[in-house]
Protein backbone atom coordinates (compact mmCIF):
# COMPACT_ATOMS: atom_id res chain seq x y z
CA UNK A 1 0.00 0.00 0.00
CA UNK A 2 1.33 3.24 -1.24
CA UNK A 3 -0.27 6.44 1.10
CA UNK A 4 0.14 9.42 -1.16
CA UNK A 5 -1.16 12.68 -0.01
CA UNK A 6 -2.39 14.70 -2.87
CA UNK A 7 -1.61 18.65 -2.79
CA UNK A 8 -3.47 20.62 -5.62
CA UNK A 9 -2.45 23.66 -4.73
CA UNK A 10 -3.52 27.29 -6.94
CA UNK A 11 -4.28 27.58 -10.10
CA UNK A 12 -3.95 24.67 -12.51
CA UNK A 13 -2.55 22.84 -9.86
CA UNK A 14 -6.03 21.07 -9.58
CA UNK A 15 -6.63 20.61 -12.77
CA UNK A 16 -3.44 18.52 -13.19
CA UNK A 17 -3.08 16.86 -10.40
CA UNK A 18 -6.98 15.48 -11.15
CA UNK A 19 -5.44 14.15 -14.50
CA UNK A 20 -2.53 12.81 -12.39
CA UNK A 21 -4.88 10.78 -10.07
CA UNK A 22 -6.99 9.08 -12.97
CA UNK A 23 -3.73 7.88 -14.09
CA UNK A 24 -2.69 6.64 -10.71
CA UNK A 25 -5.97 4.57 -10.76
CA UNK A 26 -5.40 2.83 -14.43
CA UNK A 27 -1.76 1.95 -13.54
CA UNK A 28 -3.19 0.34 -10.01
CA UNK A 29 -5.60 -1.51 -11.50
CA UNK A 30 -3.35 -2.69 -14.60
CA UNK A 31 -0.28 -3.16 -12.21
CA UNK A 32 -2.37 -4.85 -8.71
CA UNK A 33 -1.17 -2.35 -6.02
CA UNK A 34 -2.57 -0.57 -3.48
CA UNK A 35 -2.48 3.45 -2.84
CA UNK A 36 -4.85 5.17 -0.56
CA UNK A 37 -4.87 8.82 -1.22
CA UNK A 38 -5.92 11.76 0.92
CA UNK A 39 -6.03 15.63 -0.41
CA UNK A 40 -5.00 18.66 2.22
CA UNK A 41 -6.30 21.77 1.63
CA UNK A 42 -3.43 23.89 1.85
CA UNK A 43 -2.56 26.82 -0.58
CA UNK A 44 -4.03 30.32 -1.48
CA UNK A 45 -7.76 29.77 -0.92
CA UNK A 46 -7.23 28.39 3.15
CA UNK A 47 -4.38 31.34 3.37
CA UNK A 48 -6.96 33.65 2.40
CA UNK A 49 -9.92 32.21 4.53
CA UNK A 50 -8.00 31.07 7.76
CA UNK A 51 -4.58 33.03 7.28
CA UNK A 52 -2.76 30.16 7.71
CA UNK A 53 -0.34 28.58 5.35
CA UNK A 54 1.20 25.08 6.61
CA UNK A 55 -0.36 24.36 10.00
CA UNK A 56 2.14 22.73 12.72
CA UNK A 57 -0.67 19.47 12.43
CA UNK A 58 -0.23 19.20 8.76
CA UNK A 59 3.15 19.52 8.33
CA UNK A 60 3.67 16.54 11.41
CA UNK A 61 1.12 14.38 9.28
CA UNK A 62 2.58 14.87 5.62
CA UNK A 63 5.90 14.33 7.55
CA UNK A 64 4.89 10.86 9.30
CA UNK A 65 1.61 9.79 7.69
CA UNK A 66 2.43 9.29 3.89
CA UNK A 67 5.06 7.71 1.76
CA UNK A 68 4.75 10.34 -0.91
CA UNK A 69 3.20 13.67 -1.78
CA UNK A 70 1.73 14.86 -4.91
CA UNK A 71 1.69 18.47 -5.46
CA UNK A 72 0.76 20.69 -8.07
CA UNK A 73 1.46 24.26 -7.83
CA UNK A 74 1.09 27.18 -5.16
CA UNK A 75 0.58 30.64 -6.52
CA UNK A 76 -2.55 33.08 -6.55
CA UNK A 77 -2.28 36.68 -7.89
CA UNK A 78 -4.29 37.43 -4.83
CA UNK A 79 -1.35 36.64 -2.64
CA UNK A 80 1.00 39.04 -3.92
CA UNK A 81 3.48 38.51 -1.28
CA UNK A 82 3.44 35.01 -2.16
CA UNK A 83 4.02 33.97 1.70
CA UNK A 84 1.48 30.73 1.58
CA UNK A 85 4.14 29.18 -1.18
CA UNK A 86 7.20 30.53 0.45
CA UNK A 87 5.73 28.33 4.19
CA UNK A 88 4.47 25.30 2.08
CA UNK A 89 6.47 24.68 -0.97
CA UNK A 90 10.18 26.02 0.06
CA UNK A 91 8.65 25.28 3.39
CA UNK A 92 8.42 21.06 3.11
CA UNK A 93 11.62 21.41 1.19
CA UNK A 94 13.25 22.81 3.86
CA UNK A 95 11.84 21.32 6.38
CA UNK A 96 11.82 18.14 5.30
CA UNK A 97 15.50 18.41 4.17
CA UNK A 98 14.52 17.26 1.09
CA UNK A 99 18.09 17.92 -0.16
CA UNK A 100 17.86 16.97 -4.06
CA UNK A 101 15.37 18.23 -6.74
CA UNK A 102 15.92 15.92 -9.77
CA UNK A 103 14.32 17.42 -13.13
CA UNK A 104 14.91 15.25 -15.99
CA UNK A 105 14.34 16.61 -19.43
CA UNK A 106 14.25 14.20 -22.82
CA UNK A 107 13.77 14.71 -26.51
CA UNK A 108 10.83 13.03 -27.15
CA UNK A 109 9.74 14.45 -31.43
CA UNK A 110 12.03 16.91 -33.42
CA UNK A 111 9.16 18.87 -33.05
CA UNK A 112 8.95 19.87 -29.54
CA UNK A 113 12.65 21.40 -29.54
CA UNK A 114 12.88 25.14 -30.58
CA UNK A 115 16.23 24.65 -31.55
CA UNK A 116 17.09 23.49 -35.68
CA UNK A 117 17.80 19.88 -36.60
CA UNK A 118 17.73 18.25 -32.90
CA UNK A 119 16.25 14.70 -33.67
CA UNK A 120 14.40 12.50 -31.01
CA UNK A 121 16.81 11.21 -28.48
CA UNK A 122 19.58 13.74 -29.18
CA UNK A 123 18.85 15.87 -25.89
CA UNK A 124 18.45 13.77 -22.48
CA UNK A 125 19.71 14.88 -19.44
CA UNK A 126 19.18 15.55 -16.04
CA UNK A 127 19.12 18.57 -14.02
CA UNK A 128 20.39 17.97 -9.94
CA UNK A 129 19.47 21.01 -7.86
CA UNK A 130 20.22 21.52 -4.74
CA UNK A 131 16.81 22.21 -2.97
CA UNK A 132 17.47 23.83 0.66
CA UNK A 133 20.66 26.32 0.79
CA UNK A 134 21.81 29.09 -1.23
CA UNK A 135 19.78 32.27 -1.91
CA UNK A 136 16.93 30.04 -0.66
CA UNK A 137 17.46 30.09 3.18
CA UNK A 138 15.04 33.41 3.70
CA UNK A 139 17.78 34.83 5.56
CA UNK A 140 18.10 38.37 5.24
CA UNK A 141 15.71 41.09 4.92
CA UNK A 142 15.50 44.77 4.43
CA UNK A 143 16.14 48.08 6.04
CA UNK A 144 14.81 51.15 6.26
CA UNK A 145 12.22 50.14 3.58
CA UNK A 146 10.39 52.82 0.73
CA UNK A 147 12.98 55.31 1.81
CA UNK A 148 16.11 56.23 -0.88
CA UNK A 149 18.46 54.68 1.86
CA UNK A 150 16.59 51.47 1.46
CA UNK A 151 19.20 48.51 1.96
CA UNK A 152 17.67 44.69 0.87
CA UNK A 153 19.78 41.80 1.57
CA UNK A 154 19.40 38.11 0.72
CA UNK A 155 22.41 36.04 2.04
CA UNK A 156 23.40 32.70 -0.16
CA UNK A 157 24.12 29.71 1.52
CA UNK A 158 26.70 27.04 0.85
CA UNK A 159 27.76 24.45 2.82
CA UNK A 160 30.20 20.93 2.84
CA UNK A 161 27.68 19.06 3.66
CA UNK A 162 25.38 20.14 1.62
CA UNK A 163 27.42 19.97 -1.26
CA UNK A 164 28.96 16.87 -0.88
CA UNK A 165 25.30 14.95 -0.27
CA UNK A 166 24.07 16.49 -3.82
CA UNK A 167 27.14 15.72 -5.87
CA UNK A 168 27.18 12.44 -4.14
CA UNK A 169 23.92 11.84 -5.28
CA UNK A 170 24.86 13.32 -8.77
CA UNK A 171 27.73 11.43 -9.17
CA UNK A 172 26.02 8.02 -8.31
CA UNK A 173 23.27 9.21 -11.17
CA UNK A 174 26.12 9.96 -13.82
CA UNK A 175 27.07 5.99 -13.00
CA UNK A 176 23.60 5.04 -13.93
CA UNK A 177 23.57 7.36 -16.98
CA UNK A 178 26.16 8.65 -19.47
CA UNK A 179 28.93 9.22 -17.20
CA UNK A 180 29.21 12.80 -17.43
CA UNK A 181 28.60 14.93 -14.46
CA UNK A 182 28.98 19.00 -15.23
CA UNK A 183 28.64 21.49 -12.32
CA UNK A 184 27.18 24.70 -13.68
CA UNK A 185 28.04 27.76 -10.87
CA UNK A 186 29.20 31.49 -10.56
CA UNK A 187 32.15 30.62 -8.92
CA UNK A 188 34.33 33.21 -10.91
CA UNK A 189 31.85 35.82 -9.22
CA UNK A 190 30.71 34.11 -5.91
CA UNK A 191 33.97 32.88 -5.25
CA UNK A 192 33.43 31.70 -1.21
CA UNK A 193 29.79 29.74 -1.48
CA UNK A 194 30.57 28.22 -5.13
CA UNK A 195 34.33 28.11 -4.45
CA UNK A 196 33.25 25.79 -2.00
CA UNK A 197 31.22 23.71 -4.32
CA UNK A 198 34.32 23.34 -6.66
CA UNK A 199 36.80 22.47 -3.77
CA UNK A 200 34.29 19.65 -3.16
CA UNK A 201 33.54 18.23 -6.51
CA UNK A 202 37.59 17.97 -6.72
CA UNK A 203 37.92 15.90 -3.38
CA UNK A 204 34.86 13.61 -4.35
CA UNK A 205 35.91 12.91 -8.10
CA UNK A 206 38.64 10.21 -7.53
CA UNK A 207 35.81 7.89 -5.66
CA UNK A 208 33.95 8.08 -8.83
CA UNK A 209 37.09 7.56 -11.72
CA UNK A 210 34.27 5.99 -14.18
CA UNK A 211 32.32 9.73 -13.94
CA UNK A 212 33.99 12.40 -15.78
CA UNK A 213 33.23 15.20 -13.78
CA UNK A 214 33.46 19.01 -14.83
CA UNK A 215 32.47 22.48 -14.34
CA UNK A 216 30.75 25.16 -16.04
CA UNK A 217 30.06 28.81 -15.07
CA UNK A 218 26.52 28.89 -15.63
CA UNK A 219 26.19 31.35 -17.95
CA UNK A 220 28.37 29.68 -20.19
CA UNK A 221 26.34 26.97 -19.52
CA UNK A 222 23.06 28.47 -20.53
CA UNK A 223 24.63 29.31 -23.97
CA UNK A 224 26.30 25.86 -24.18
CA UNK A 225 22.63 24.23 -23.32
CA UNK A 226 21.29 26.35 -26.19
CA UNK A 227 24.38 25.59 -28.70
CA UNK A 228 25.55 21.83 -27.61
CA UNK A 229 22.21 20.74 -25.81
CA UNK A 230 23.78 16.92 -26.77
CA UNK A 231 26.90 17.14 -24.11
CA UNK A 232 24.81 17.65 -21.09
CA UNK A 233 23.77 14.20 -19.09
CA UNK A 234 23.80 15.67 -15.50
CA UNK A 235 23.49 18.90 -14.43
CA UNK A 236 24.48 20.26 -11.42
CA UNK A 237 23.74 23.54 -10.03
CA UNK A 238 23.32 25.05 -6.35
CA UNK A 239 19.38 26.03 -5.54
CA UNK A 240 19.67 28.94 -7.46
CA UNK A 241 21.40 28.22 -10.58
CA UNK A 242 19.70 24.90 -10.70
CA UNK A 243 16.33 26.48 -10.55
CA UNK A 244 17.03 28.59 -13.89
CA UNK A 245 18.70 26.01 -15.78
CA UNK A 246 16.11 23.46 -15.09
CA UNK A 247 13.47 26.12 -17.03
CA UNK A 248 16.01 26.34 -19.81
CA UNK A 249 16.52 22.24 -19.79
CA UNK A 250 12.87 21.94 -19.81
CA UNK A 251 12.53 24.44 -22.99
CA UNK A 252 14.77 22.61 -24.92
CA UNK A 253 12.29 19.33 -25.44
CA UNK A 254 8.84 21.60 -25.07
CA UNK A 255 8.50 23.24 -22.11
CA UNK A 256 7.35 23.34 -18.65
CA UNK A 257 4.24 21.36 -19.11
CA UNK A 258 6.48 18.31 -19.79
CA UNK A 259 9.04 18.77 -16.91
CA UNK A 260 8.48 16.58 -13.72
CA UNK A 261 10.29 17.10 -10.51
CA UNK A 262 11.05 15.19 -7.34
CA UNK A 263 12.55 16.12 -3.82
CA UNK A 264 13.67 13.86 -2.19
CA UNK A 265 15.98 12.93 1.08
CA UNK A 266 16.65 8.82 1.55
CA UNK A 267 14.42 7.70 4.07
CA UNK A 268 12.24 10.69 4.19
CA UNK A 269 8.25 11.61 2.13
CA UNK A 270 9.13 12.57 -1.31
CA UNK A 271 7.76 15.83 -3.02
CA UNK A 272 6.98 15.41 -6.32
CA UNK A 273 6.02 18.53 -8.61
CA UNK A 274 5.75 19.46 -12.00
CA UNK A 275 8.45 22.33 -12.71
CA UNK A 276 6.13 24.60 -13.78
CA UNK A 277 3.82 27.01 -11.35
CA UNK A 278 -0.05 27.73 -11.43
CA UNK A 279 -0.02 29.35 -14.56
CA UNK A 280 -2.65 32.05 -13.48
CA UNK A 281 -2.76 33.24 -17.05
CA UNK A 282 -4.55 29.63 -18.46
CA UNK A 283 -6.13 28.88 -15.10
CA UNK A 284 -9.64 27.50 -15.62
CA UNK A 285 -9.49 27.34 -19.12
CA UNK A 286 -9.25 23.82 -19.13
CA UNK A 287 -5.97 24.28 -21.52
CA UNK A 288 -3.50 23.12 -19.12
CA UNK A 289 -0.71 20.59 -20.20
CA UNK A 290 -1.74 17.87 -17.61
CA UNK A 291 1.77 15.83 -18.14
CA UNK A 292 4.32 17.43 -16.02
CA UNK A 293 1.95 16.46 -13.20
CA UNK A 294 1.61 12.55 -14.42
CA UNK A 295 5.31 12.21 -15.18
CA UNK A 296 6.11 13.51 -11.80
CA UNK A 297 3.29 10.48 -10.30
CA UNK A 298 5.55 8.54 -12.38
CA UNK A 299 8.54 9.56 -10.71
CA UNK A 300 6.32 9.11 -6.95
CA UNK A 301 5.86 5.20 -8.36
CA UNK A 302 9.39 4.37 -9.31
CA UNK A 303 10.89 5.53 -6.20
CA UNK A 304 7.57 4.11 -4.21
CA UNK A 305 8.64 0.96 -5.79
CA UNK A 306 6.71 0.28 -8.82
CA UNK A 307 8.94 0.74 -11.72
CA UNK A 308 6.98 -1.09 -14.47
CA UNK A 309 3.98 1.15 -13.94
CA UNK A 310 6.53 4.33 -13.98
CA UNK A 311 7.74 3.65 -17.23
CA UNK A 312 4.25 2.42 -18.24
CA UNK A 313 3.37 5.75 -17.71
CA UNK A 314 6.46 7.81 -19.41
CA UNK A 315 5.63 5.35 -22.38
CA UNK A 316 1.84 6.38 -22.56
CA UNK A 317 2.69 10.39 -22.14
CA UNK A 318 5.64 9.99 -24.70
CA UNK A 319 2.97 8.02 -27.38
CA UNK A 320 0.72 10.54 -26.66
CA UNK A 321 3.07 13.47 -27.21
CA UNK A 322 4.71 11.69 -30.52
CA UNK A 323 0.62 10.99 -31.81
CA UNK A 324 0.39 14.88 -31.84
CA UNK A 325 -2.41 14.84 -29.12
CA UNK A 326 -1.54 18.27 -27.25
CA UNK A 327 -2.23 21.09 -25.26
CA UNK A 328 -1.95 24.31 -27.19
CA UNK A 329 1.71 25.09 -25.38
CA UNK A 330 2.76 22.08 -27.32
CA UNK A 331 1.33 23.33 -30.12
CA UNK A 332 -2.12 21.14 -30.16
CA UNK A 333 -5.89 22.20 -29.76
CA UNK A 334 -6.48 19.50 -27.04
CA UNK A 335 -7.62 20.35 -23.75
CA UNK A 336 -6.63 18.70 -20.34
CA UNK A 337 -9.03 16.18 -20.50
CA UNK A 338 -8.48 14.83 -23.47
CA UNK A 339 -4.79 14.49 -23.27
CA UNK A 340 -5.83 12.91 -19.90
CA UNK A 341 -8.12 10.26 -21.77
CA UNK A 342 -5.44 9.58 -24.49
CA UNK A 343 -2.68 8.62 -21.87
CA UNK A 344 -5.17 6.32 -20.16
CA UNK A 345 -6.02 4.57 -23.18
CA UNK A 346 -2.01 4.42 -23.45
CA UNK A 347 -2.02 2.28 -20.24
CA UNK A 348 -3.10 -1.30 -21.39
CA UNK A 349 -5.03 -3.35 -18.37
CA UNK A 350 -2.74 -5.82 -17.60
CA UNK A 351 -2.98 -8.94 -15.79
CA UNK A 352 -0.93 -9.14 -12.74
CA UNK A 353 0.84 -12.55 -12.67
CA UNK A 354 1.93 -14.86 -15.41
CA UNK A 355 -1.26 -17.40 -14.48
CA UNK A 356 -3.83 -14.42 -14.94
CA UNK A 357 -2.65 -13.71 -17.97
CA UNK A 358 -3.55 -17.73 -19.19
CA UNK A 359 -6.83 -17.41 -17.78
CA UNK A 360 -9.47 -15.93 -20.85
CA UNK A 361 -10.87 -12.83 -19.55
CA UNK A 362 -15.10 -12.94 -19.09
CA UNK A 363 -16.75 -12.46 -22.49
CA UNK A 364 -13.99 -12.98 -24.25
P1 LIG B 1 4.28 29.33 -14.58
O1 LIG B 1 5.12 28.10 -14.68
O2 LIG B 1 3.07 29.24 -13.77
O3 LIG B 1 3.86 29.78 -16.07
C1 LIG B 1 4.81 30.21 -17.04
C2 LIG B 1 4.18 30.09 -18.44
O4 LIG B 1 4.08 28.70 -18.77
C3 LIG B 1 2.76 30.65 -18.50
O5 LIG B 1 2.54 31.21 -19.74
C4 LIG B 1 1.89 29.40 -18.35
O6 LIG B 1 0.62 29.50 -18.97
C5 LIG B 1 2.75 28.34 -19.01
N1 LIG B 1 2.52 27.03 -18.38
C6 LIG B 1 2.99 26.62 -17.18
N2 LIG B 1 2.55 25.39 -16.92
C7 LIG B 1 1.79 25.00 -17.96
C8 LIG B 1 1.06 23.83 -18.26
N3 LIG B 1 1.02 22.76 -17.43
N4 LIG B 1 0.38 23.78 -19.43
C9 LIG B 1 0.42 24.82 -20.28
N5 LIG B 1 1.09 25.96 -20.06
C10 LIG B 1 1.77 26.05 -18.90
O7 LIG B 1 5.23 30.50 -14.06
P2 LIG B 1 4.85 32.02 -13.68
O8 LIG B 1 3.76 32.52 -14.57
O9 LIG B 1 6.12 32.73 -13.60
O10 LIG B 1 4.30 31.89 -12.20
C11 LIG B 1 2.92 31.83 -11.87
C12 LIG B 1 2.82 31.55 -10.37
O11 LIG B 1 3.30 30.23 -10.11
C13 LIG B 1 3.68 32.48 -9.51
O12 LIG B 1 2.97 32.74 -8.34
C14 LIG B 1 4.92 31.66 -9.22
O13 LIG B 1 5.58 32.02 -8.03
C15 LIG B 1 4.32 30.28 -9.10
N6 LIG B 1 5.25 29.17 -9.33
C16 LIG B 1 5.04 28.08 -8.54
C17 LIG B 1 5.81 26.95 -8.74
C18 LIG B 1 5.53 25.76 -7.90
O14 LIG B 1 4.54 25.72 -7.21
N7 LIG B 1 6.39 24.76 -7.93
C19 LIG B 1 6.77 26.92 -9.76
C20 LIG B 1 6.94 28.06 -10.56
C21 LIG B 1 6.16 29.19 -10.34
C1 LIG C 1 10.31 25.96 -8.75
C2 LIG C 1 9.73 27.35 -8.52
C3 LIG C 1 9.94 27.78 -7.09
C4 LIG C 1 11.44 27.83 -6.85
C5 LIG C 1 9.29 29.14 -6.73
C6 LIG C 1 7.79 29.08 -6.91
C7 LIG C 1 9.62 29.61 -5.36
O1 LIG C 1 10.25 28.25 -9.44
O2 LIG C 1 9.84 25.00 -8.11
O3 LIG C 1 11.19 25.83 -9.59
O4 LIG C 1 12.11 28.81 -7.16
O5 LIG C 1 11.96 26.83 -6.33
MN1 LIG D 1 11.53 27.32 -10.94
Amino acid sequence: MIRIALLPGDGIGPEVVAAAVEVLGAVCRSHGFDVATHTLDLGAERYLRTGETLPEGDFVRLRDDFDAILFGALGDPRVPTNVHARDILLGLRQRLDLYVNLRPVALWHESLCPLKGRVAGSIDMAVVRENTESLYVGIGGTFKPGTPDEIAQNVMISTRKGAERLLRFAFGLARQRRGHLVLCDKANAIEAAHGLWRRVLRELAPEFPDVRATTLYADVACMRMVTHPHEFDVVVGDNFVGDILSDLAAALVGGLGLAPSASTHPGRVGLYEPVHGSAPDIAGTGRANPLAAILSLAMLLRDCGQPGAATDIETACADTVRAGLTTPDLGGTLGTRDVTASVLARIRPRPATPEAAAVPAPNG
